[in-house]
């Protein structure tokens, strides 16, 4: 059986991919900041005879990611997949006060906080649960968004976009280092989504969202080092 850490999986993007691949066989781990809420996700998916278990983890608490870290040694539990899911967008998103985005009006502790929870956090977590996979291989999916890509990098919402990037920049640098064990670690954009993060106009459905992200976390051969949407490499 395949064990599955999702972050942020109370709802969106994060409480869809745990749903799905709980459908697909794994037991998968629903870390959630709110226990309240993530209780409430967790529970619902359990009464459908899902495997997933709650966890209380707010990624930018290093303390949470290595009580995790430890409660699977005690478990004598090894991770196949770590999906870096939890994210924030901090800066508005109104166009009636997007000024306020503008990075030359933006508040730099804005952008240090979104820093801290969309990249951080998911180098905290490969820190500590890389080791967990080293012997019999894994998988890591850092969820990015096309608002990263130096390609079309845009103006408004640096501190969102320069996460991205640099979340990018992880994958990669982590890619390169497993470049010879059975690590595949990549980056995903999973589109424009229906979520609170993505608004209702989105073009994307949950179930359309999650769609590479299932794929990298169960196909044969996955890729390593690359940027993915709609399960093709894209340019970075
Ligand atoms: N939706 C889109 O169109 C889109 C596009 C590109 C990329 N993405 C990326 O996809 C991922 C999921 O987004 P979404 O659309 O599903 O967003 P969402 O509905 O806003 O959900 C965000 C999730 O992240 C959690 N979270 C935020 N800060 C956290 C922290 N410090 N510790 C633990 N959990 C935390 C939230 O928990 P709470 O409920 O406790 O706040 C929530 O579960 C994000 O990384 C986002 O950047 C989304």
């Amino acid at each position: 059986m395949k064990i599955t850490l999702v972050t942020g999986a109370n709802r969106g993007l994060g409480l869809e991919a745990s749903t799905q691949l709980a459908m697909k066989g794994h037991k998968v781990y629903m870390a959630c900041r709110d226990l309240e809420k993530g209780e409430f996700s967790v529970k619902s998916l359990q009464q459908k005879g899902l495997n997933v278990e709650l966890i209380k983890m707010d990624v930018t608490k290093t303390k949470d990611i290595r009580n995790f870290s430890s409660r699977l040694k005690e478990n004598n539990e090894q991770l196949d997949v770590l999906i870096n899911n939890a994210g924030v967008f901090l800066e508005s998103l109104g166009p009636e006060d997007q000024t306020t985005a503008s990075i030359l009006k933006v508040d730099p502790v804005i952008i240090l906080k979104t820093i801290e929870t969309n990249t951080i956090g998911p180098l905290k977590l490969i820190q500590s649960l890389l080791p967990l996979m080293m012997d019999h291989g894994g998988r890591i999916i850092n969820i990015s968004s096309g608002m990263g890509k130096l390609d079309d990098m845009g103006g408004l919402w640096p501190g969102y976009r320069m996460s991205k990037t640099a979340l990018n920049a992880l994958t990669k640098i982590v890619a390169s280092e497993m470049k010879d064990k059975k690590i595949s670690v990549n980056s995903v954009c999973p589109g424009w989504v229906r979520t609170d993060m993505g608004g209702k106009n989105a073009h994307l459905s949950l179930a359309q969202g999650v769609e590479t992200i299932v794929w990298l976390a169960t196909c044969d051969n996955p890729p390593s080092g690359k940027f993915l949407r709609d399960k093709k490499e894209i340019s970075w």
